[in-house]
């Protein structure tokens, strides 16, 4: 952007209208540290004004009482603009996150539309009311157990997949009648605004879904503690999961948490080394490591150490970095000056704890590189499960070799982490691997594979890397309440239990 240019202003959106904030936001692309765009930020009072909104839909009975099949259709006329619209959203995800327009079309955009159809259809087909066995005892009835929209939900988002992981949480809770107030990362706002707009466009009645971008520490906290919001769905730092569950605590409110990971690759002696190498690469560098499921601990046997650190060095210097709008461009920045500092002051700890700096570690050379947050593919070799870059979450393009010796020591490092998000077994024996696979602590092992990010099954975390799933057949049901039911069908009062109460009813 060049002086002078005046850039595109995003409001938020509050009740279906265009509102704009106590403060605004600079959204600058991490390439470079140019303004993009600006948006409007909300605090307590505009987070306020969003849940009320929220409620007013809600006991509307617009969406939350609208059919099934109605709000299913919708969703999907949204998923389908989505696919129409993927240019524009990835030029607004891109230019906020820094993710290279591979990355953003292929994954961090190009999930949405296919993950919303997904919810969509379980919209369509979800049990809303199931019949429980008619009950005999002690009297005859029936009880039918229905499943209710909560009434508002809150989702507060990160800034690595603005508009996927807001969508994980928002489009379950959309699918089954509720209506949302959404934070997104004060960074990365610009996607989920779109959306809201497009929303609105394709049907979806004003008021349903809310969009206030703002501090985490004041919008979202307010938003977590809200006594008008049922239940807070949130992907972020493990710290910040724990402070939204102690918010979310003072009214009770039902949480999904989505935390951090330091997730192991594991290399038995039989792997396929071509195949574990490249999938080990990209289970680690993809978008600079700053994915929650990364695979940042790599367990290699002694056996196979040394010919695989070898071709992971080789491979690894032939990762590009540049222009994130180029499609030859392999890897992008990281996302603020913030993560940037962090991520080296990791790489600073790691050289200090005695670990082998065996590739990059350094801001790249070159004139590109002299603005915005650029960091090198990074590879530790010799680093013990003790030290800070194998416990720690870096969120950066730091990847740690561990060596072991026997199986059970590799299964052991796997599980060694306070985290258990996910991670992956490469092995040419499938039943080895699906043994291996039963030990582990995480709610997602891939075998021969990493990043296995798909909607149709539940992802989420063991140990502190979260509470609850997202996604999966059972997807939607965090998101709502659930009642019983129950109708007499006796008709007969000497068939009640009442007597054991009421002995003297009849003297
Ligand atoms: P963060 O956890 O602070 O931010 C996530 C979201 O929480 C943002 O929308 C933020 O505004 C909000 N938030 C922050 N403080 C809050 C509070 N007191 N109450 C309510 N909401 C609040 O993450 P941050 O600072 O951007 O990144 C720090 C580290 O967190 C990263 O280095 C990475 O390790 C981890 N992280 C993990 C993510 C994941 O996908 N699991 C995503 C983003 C960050
Ligand atoms: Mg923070």
């Amino acid at each position: 952007m060049t002086a002078g240019t005046t850039v595109r202003h995003f409001p938020m959106l509050i009740g279906g209208k265009a509102v704009d904030g106590e403060n605004v936001l600079e959204i600058r692309d991490p390439q470079n540290d140019e303004l993009v765009a600006t948006a409007a930020s909300g605090g307590a009072s505009a987070i306020d004004a969003a849940v009320d909104a929220a409620r007013a839909s809600f006991d509307d009975g617009g969406w939350s009482r609208a059919t099934p099949a109605h709000r299913s259709q919708v969703l999907h006329a949204i998923a389908d603009k989505l696919g129409e619209q993927i240019e524009e959203l990835v030029e607004l995800e891109i230019m906020a996150n820094g993710a290279t327009v591979r990355q953003a079309t292929g994954f961090h955009v190009g999930y949405a539309a296919p993950h919303l159809a997904y919810f969509a259809d379980l919209a369509a087909r979800y049990e809303f009311e199931t019949p429980m066995p008619r009950a005999s005892f002690p009297v005859l009835g029936q009880s039918t157990m229905r499943r209710e929209p909560i009434g508002v939900v809150g989702a507060i988002a990160p800034w690595n997949f603005p508009l996927l992981l807001a969508l994980w949480k928002f489009a379950p809770a959309l699918a089954v009648g509720n209506s949302v107030v959404l934070k997104p990362d004060e960074k990365t706002p610009l996607t989920s605004l779109e959306f809201g707009r497009i929303a609105e466009e394709c049907g979806l009645p004003p008021g349903v879904f809310n969009v206030v971008p703002g501090p985490g520490p004041d919008a979202g906290a307010r938003l977590a503690s809200h006594p008008g919001v049922g239940k807070i769905g949130f992907t972020g730092s493990t710290d910040i999961g724990r402070e939204i569950m102690r918010l979310a605590s003072g009214t009770v409110k039902a949480v999904t948490l989505e935390l951090g990971g330091k997730s192991p690759a594991l290399v038995l002696d039989d792997a396929d080394i071509d195949l574990a190498v490249d999938g080990v690469l990209y289970g680690s560098m993809l978008y600079s490591g700053q994915i929650c499921e990364s695979m940042t601990r790599l367990l290699l046997p002694d056996s196979i150490h040394d010919e695989f650190v070898e071709r992971l060095l080789e491979r690894a210097s032939t990762i590009q970095l540049g222009d994130t709008r180029d499609w030859d461009t392999d890897m992008g920045p990281v996302v603020s000056a913030r993560q940037h500092s962090r991520i080296l002051d990791y790489i600073e700890s790691g050289k200090a704890e005695g670990a082998t700096l065996a590739l990059g570690g350094r801001v790249p050379q070159g004139e590109r590189f002299e603005r915005g947050h650029w960091i090198e593919p990074t590879i530790f070799t010799g680093v013990s499960n003790d030290m800070r870059i194998a416990r720690e979450e870096i969120f950066g393009p730091v990847l740690s070799v561990i060596r072991y010796g026997s199986e059970p020591e590799g299964v052991a490092l796997a599980n060694d982490t306070e985290y258990g998000l996910a991670s992956s077994v490469w092995s040419t024996d499938n039943s080895r691997a699906l043994e291996v696979a039963e030990k582990i602590q995480a709610g997602s092992v891939w075998i021969n594979d990493s990043h296995q990010i798909n909607c149709e099954v539940p992802f989420g975390g063991y140990k502190q890397s979260g509470v609850g799933r997202e996604l999966g057949p059972h997807a939607l049901d965090p998101f709502t309440e659930v009642k019983n039911v129950h109708l007499d069908l006796s008709n007969r009062r000497d068939a009640r239990p009442y007597d054991v109460l009421l002995s003297h009813a009849d003297d």
